[in-house]
């Protein structure tokens, strides 16, 4: 079995009873908490803000590794580090300053990644490479869960992972969207270091979390 991190995302969790997923995939062996947050502007769809994340941060001691999927991203970052997040990840594409975005999440004492649409190409991580905590390659585009694996994506992950390697950086690369056990392996294999599953786990109910997450992490 790979040591790749899990990070199930509870956009596909019961909304009704966000607590008790949280506290049943922490049980299941999941590294992080993925939490999806759209705002109906950077993404067609609305999801959650900082206000649920507050209340379910005494559910886990897990890491909340928080998406953001919003425009613009900088007046919210303090209000997520307060809520609780530990690592919080932006768009490049939501501003015309991510650079400046970083320096704010990590002045903020937190973990700071990137996340780049299937369409956004990996030079784009270039300048900020050293800054970077996590770089978050989306292989759907963002928005909604259960969509398919956008192939195409592998190859920017070894692309991404070459950069790394080669820089000799640590980086966390984690892949989102449409990971499934039958492309996971794949997708290890181009160079992920974590993977975000919403629909491939909590899809299957909570007497299944732990065989999902481990059928996720596979060889
Ligand atoms: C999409 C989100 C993903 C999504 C993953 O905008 O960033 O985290 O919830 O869900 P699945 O695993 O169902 O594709
Ligand atoms: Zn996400």
């Amino acid at each position: 079995m790979s040591n790749v991190l899990i990070s199930p995302s509870i956009l596909a969790a019961d909304f009704a009873r966000l607590g008790e997923e949280v506290r049943a995939v922490d049980a299941a062996g999941a590294d992080m908490i993925h939490v999806d947050v759209m705002d109906g502007h950077y993404v067609p769809n609305i999801s959650i803000g900082p206000v649920v994340i507050e209340k379910l941060r005494p559910h886990t001691k897990k890491p909340f590794d928080v998406h953001l999927m919003i425009s613009p991203v900088d007046a919210y970052l303090e209000a997520f580090a307060e809520a609780g997040a530990d690592i919080i990840t932006a768009h490049p594409e939501a501003g015309p300053h991510f650079h400046r975005t970083l320096q704010v999440i990590k002045k903020l004492g937190k973990k700071a990644g990137a996340a780049l649409n299937p369409s956004t190409p990996a030079d784009v991580l270039d300048p900020v490479l050293e800054e970077l905590d996590l770089i978050l390659v989306m292989s759907v585009n963002p928005g909604f869960g259960g969509q398919k694996f956008i192939e195409s994506q592998l190859r920017k992950i070894e692309t991404i992972r070459t950069k790394l390697d080669r820089a000799d950086l640590k980086t966390i690369l984690e892949v989102d969207g449409g990971i499934v056990p039958g492309n996971a392996q794949a997708v290890i294999d181009a160079g992920a270091t974590a993977l975000v599953a919403g629909s491939a786990i909590f899809g299957k109910g909570a007497a299944r979390y732990a065989a999902e997450i481990a059928a996720l992490r596979g060889r």
